[in-house]
């Protein structure tokens, strides 16, 4: 793995290795040990994955690199490209770089000689996201094999769908997508089926927020969403008793999900979270153990890489 930027090029084989090494991190973070540095570049806003992959990169003992997007040089028009090359030169040995564009990163992984991690990129990729979910889902069966996972909400607009959806294929997983409609994207060719046959078929439903932010008109009226396409108590009875419930968040309660059911017994929100800290460890040395141990070597390997 040269960089990790999308669940598309994932094979099985790495996806397990990644849920046993996120195991394994939370029972013993000193598996990985260096003398590194990270730089969280977050270009869009963010609370869980901002805070998780901080959280990771402490309990692996790295130092961390501010970066606030509006008192840096963006604001006086310095590109991704020229910040990324920046902090490369000033020593960082990992980029975590969330972006709104969807390919940000095909400019930048030519040219970088260290590693990067999608944080998020557009609409396309989230894949520390579905790595963290399948870590969850993974505690939860033992296997993937044939589950029925439903990811319900506003698909079109969800990098979160789209990872997941490439992942859990090559997992073996069952994938249907659940939408409101003008909230498809046919483009995966995964099937359809409304909410209500998704609560009584599924044994993981994954929630997403409808994510206004995205949209190309500005308002979109949620006041019936939940009733017509979100997770009502009724619904929520109507699961298999060994049924759970995923979402990325952040939730808007009453929308896609009612208040209620976001900490109920079925829910795995609050878990996701917590395994995306081990996920991140993970994945973080994972990477750095196969780029080599320090930042001269880095730049050494990967300028013969180039040449
Ligand atoms: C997701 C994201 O940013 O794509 N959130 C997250 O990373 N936990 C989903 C979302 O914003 O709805």
């Amino acid at each position: 793995m040269r960089h990790f930027i999308s669940t598309r090029e994932l094979s099985a084989a790495s996806i397990f290795n990644i849920l046993n090494t996120a195991e394994e991190m939370r029972e013993n973070p000193d598996l990985f040990s260096g003398n590194y540095f990270a730089a969280n570049l977050f270009f869009e806003p963010s609370t869980r994955t901002k805070m998780s992959f901080l959280m990771a990169e402490k309990k692996l003992g790295m130092e961390v690199l501010d970066f606030q997007m509006e008192s840096s040089s963006m604001a006086k028009g310095e590109s991704l490209y020229d910040t990324a090359r920046t902090y490369e030169a000033i020593g960082a040995d990992l980029l975590i770089v969330r972006h709104k564009h969807d390919r940000w990163f095909d400019e930048l992984a030519q040219k970088l000689s260290v590693p990067m991690i999608n944080a998020g990129s557009g609409k396309r990729d989230h894949p520390t996201q579905s790595m963290l979910d399948l870590l969850t889902i993974y505690q939860e069966f033992g296997s993937f094999n044939n589950l029925n996972i439903v990811i319900a909400g506003d698909i079109k607009h969800s990098r979160v769908a789209r990872s997941n959806a490439y992942a859990l294929r090559t997992m073996g997983a069952n994938v249907y997508f659940s939408a409101a409609p003008g909230f498809e994207d046919d483009s995966l060719g995964i099937p359809y089926m409304s909410i209500d046959e998704a609560c009584e078929m599924c044994d993981v439903l994954m929630l997403l927020r409808v994510q206004h932010e995205r949209h190309a008109t500005t308002s979109h009226d949620t006041s019936s969403y939940l009733v017509n396409y979100g997770l009502t108590p009724e619904r929520e009875q109507r699961m298999q008793d060994h049924a759970i419930i995923l979402h990325p968040a952040p939730v808007n309660r009453g929308v896609e999900i009612d208040t209620g059911l976001v900490e109920c017994e079925r829910s795995r929100i609050f878990k996701q979270m917590e395994n995306g800290v081990y996920t991140r460890m993970a994945i973080i040395s994972i990477l750095l153990n196969e780029w080599g141990f320090d930042h001269e070597h880095i730049t050494e390997k990967c300028q013969t890489l180039k040449v």
